[in-house]
């Protein structure tokens, strides 16, 4: 059997490609356990710094795998939840909480799981021949991955509902409008966009970029006065690092800086 999730390591980058084309890269079990797998193995890996994820063939993903999950609703309430909902939370919070950038690259459908990790990720740019929807309430339920907490974050409640009530399609440019995607380009312009964007945040320390993520994310889900206590821990863990004095001196010297990521 294929890789659900192949990986190309660029430089420090790794691309991560959904690889169910037959099927629309539709998130099946094994293939969300694939994809944690991998971002397991890159978080371990010093050398990789940032991570971007696309799909293969004419979509990025048309969500949940919904044959297999119709088996696990057939089981009843718990065992649907633990198979599916679990997974796939575990899945976005992972993406949401990851310690080095992750971009998205939407090359084509998302839909449903596929906005849903869309909106979970850092950053993502999307071909102007992407099409997004939240589809869920088609096959009647709400969206499990997320999406029903994340939207309405990135877009503001009115905005979300409609896509969350309607289930209507969307276009790229819409996506970008509700903050769901940074930027749209033309197919061609993809992936140099992806790993333009990467690379710009990899002239960066790892460390400072971590700090960052985490502040943001944990802050993002916590009171501002709680959210000003993580920013202030955060940056507290920066003043004993190297990457810190050597940004401030490099500064200062109007030179450019060296990072060890220490
Ligand atoms: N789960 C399982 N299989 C899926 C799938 C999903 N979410 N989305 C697509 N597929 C499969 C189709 O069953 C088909 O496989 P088959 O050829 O073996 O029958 C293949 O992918 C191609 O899909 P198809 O429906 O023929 O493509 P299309 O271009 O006509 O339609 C969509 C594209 C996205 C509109 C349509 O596939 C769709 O509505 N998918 C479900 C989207 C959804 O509701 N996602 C949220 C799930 S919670």
């Amino acid at each position: 059997m294929s890789d659900l999730v192949l990986m190309e390591v660029r430089g420090n980058i790794a691309l991560l490609t959904l690889n169910r084309p037959d099927k629309l890269n539709a998130l099946n079990y094994a293939l969300v356990d694939r994809l944690t797998e991998r971002l397991d193995a890159i978080e371990d890996d010093p050398a990789l710094r940032a991570v971007i994820v696309t799909g293969a063939g004419r979509a990025f993903s048309a969500g949940a795998d919904i044959k297999e999950f119709s088996e696990s609703v057939r089981r009843g309430p718990d065992a649907a939840v633990r198979a599916f909902v679990r997974r796939g939370q575990a899945l976005t919070a992972r993406m949401e909480a990851f310690p080095k950038p992750i971009i998205a690259a939407v090359n084509g459908l998302a839909y449903g799981g596929g906005c849903e990790i869309t909106e979970a990720m850092h950053l993502a740019v999307a071909s102007e021949t992407a099409v997004f929807a939240k589809p869920e309430i088609v096959i009647g339920i709400p969206p499990t991955f997320g999406g029903t907490q994340r939207l309405p974050r990135l877009a503001g409640r009115k905005r979300a509902l409609e896509h969350l009530l309607t289930g209507d399609a969307f276009s790229a440019q819409r996506a970008c409008e509700l903050g769901v995607v940074n930027r749209v380009v033309s197919p061609g312009e993809l992936m140099p966009a992806a790993f333009e964007l990467a690379g710009r945040i990899l002239r960066h320390s790892p460390l400072t970029t971590a700090r960052i993520l985490s502040a943001v994310t944990r802050g993002l889900n916590a009171t501002i006065a709680e959210g000003l206590a993580i920013e202030s821990e955060q940056f507290a863990r920066m003043v004993p690092t190297r990457d810190l004095r050597e940004a401030l001196d490099a500064w200062i010297d109007r030179r450019q800086p060296e990072y060890q990521g220490c």
